[in-house]
């Protein structure tokens, strides 16, 4: 077999049989088929698409290019949650200690901010001391002791998609139903869960920006994870504009300290305590999704959550004190508002322009080489369907070096809608639940 006939079979439409998927992600996992290789099958797929078949041999040979870990010799049920990005999206860093102070096991394997989306692994690495590269050996022994473990994806664990995820965020290739799924489910099937809960984002500020598409993208990995017998729900959820008040790195653990304290914005608070009910059902912790959504209140309000996060973050070698006092997370020297051009309503945001505003202040990565300043952010002041005056601030940016504010500035005041009247009907957060 060659790559360059498989390239030019997906070119023309062909459809790949197993063997010939197999011998395109083993060959470039080994280094034996080149980048550009890759990047021209990747770039094939993205304009032709994969069919379901081609899609399950995608996913496996993925899963297979590593080690599925085995977490028997941990009590009790593992469960898992994964979103597929968006701007302000912090539910994991809630949700984790939630679920783990309720019972369960949450093994989380996540990803670095990619494209105008952020990373959990990035806003832990926010939390002086905290280390995401546990080995294996050490990412279970803090499973054992807490319940939950947040690390970043090692060498055994689906090492083709590490190698093809990066690829693809320099070749514009990530934004395509087939290969999100391959990508996301190979790395959770990886983890040795019994249950997957994934929130599968839509609107501006999403990969997926056409609600079908995200439907279809559910639906492709809800059957996948079924076929592999894991119980697996997704919801749908708005990424119209950014999640909760905050987008950045230490901004936003201090958002989820809030939310575990018992406070925080609506929005994020909403989503959280759904995500983690659905966790507890599908986890067997809880008969019903009602009792689910009460058991996850009880873990904010009797403080179990938040003094299980600090536990997490001492066992991984962070400061838990950030948990008390958020001012020891690193923070941007200067702030600056951005005013509204015009009074009326909040009608829309380009949410993905807001999240590439924050990348451009190096609260994001242009390469994967670049570091990020875990300090810069942005604050949200308004959402969509709220009033605003004139000179009245949209946002207030936090940031270090003034060498692209202004470029910042331009973005985020570009990237709200201002109307004469309120744009009628307010859409749902949660738009609709797959494989329920
Ligand atoms: N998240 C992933 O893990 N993979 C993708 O391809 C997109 C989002």
């Amino acid at each position: 077999m060659r790559a360059v006939d498989l390239i030019r079979k997906k070119r023309d439409s062909g459809e790949h049989s197993r063997e010939e998927i197999d011998f395109l992600v083993s060959g470039y996992t080994h280094g034996e088929i080149p980048d550009y290789q890759m990047a021209a099958w990747l770039m094939a797929v993205w304009i032709r698409g994969i069919n379901r078949s081609e899609l399950a041999s995608l996913t496996e040979a993925m899963l297979c290019s590593g080690q599925v870990l085995n977490l028997a010799r941990i009590p009790g049920r593992k469960v898992d949650k994964h979103s597929t990005g968006g701007v302000g999206d912090k539910t994991s860093l809630i949700l984790a200690p939630i679920v783990a102070a309720g019972g369960l096991t949450v093994p989380m394997i996540s990803g670095r901010g990619l494209g105008h989306t952020g990373g959990t692994l990035d806003k832990l690495e926010s939390i002086p001391g905290f280390n995401v590269n546990l080995s294996l050996e050490e990412f279970f022994r803090v499973l054992h002791e807490c319940g939950m473990g947040l690390i970043g994806q090692t060498a055994e664990i689906a090492p083709a998609d590490k190698k093809i995820y990066a690829l693809r965020d320099a070749t514009s290739t990530v934004e395509n139903i087939g290969l999100i799924c391959a990508s996301i489910m190979s790395k959770k099937l990886a983890e040795g869960i019994d249950a997957l809960v994934l929130d599968v984002k839509t609107g501006s500020g999403a990969f997926m920006k056409r609600e079908e598409d995200s439907v279809l993208l559910a639906e492709l990995m809800v059957e996948t994870g079924v076929r592999m017998g894991k119980k697996v729900v997704a919801l749908i959820t708005d990424m119209n504009q950014p999640l909760g008040r905050m987008a950045g790195h230490s901004n936003e653990i201090a958002e989820c300290i809030d939310v575990l304290g018992g406070g925080g914005p609506a929005d994020l608070v909403e989503l959280s305590l759904e995500l983690s009910a659905w966790m507890f059902f599908l986890g067997d912790r809880t008969k019903s999704l009602d009792d689910g959504r009460l058991l996850a209140e009880a873990m904010i309000s009797t403080g179990q959550a938040r003094e299980k996060f600090k536990h997490a973050i001492s066992l991984q070698g962070g400061n838990e004190g950030i948990v008390d006092n958020p001012q020891l997370l690193p923070q941007a020297r200067s702030h600056v508002d951005v005013p509204s051009p015009s009074a009326g309503f909040i009608t829309a945001t380009n949410c993905e322009q807001l999240g590439t505003a924050l990348a451009t202040l190096g609260g994001g990565r242009e390469k994967k080489e670049d570091s990020i300043d875990h300090a810069v952010g942005l604050e949200f002041h308004k959402r969509i369907g709220d009033r605003v005056e004139k000179g009245e601030p949209l946002a207030t940016i936090h940031y270090n070096s003034g060498a692209k504010l202004a470029e910042a500035q331009r973005l985020i005041a570009a990237s709200y809608e201002i109307g004469e009247v309120a744009s009628g009907e307010r859409l749902p957060l949660i738009r609709r639940i797959i494989g329920a």
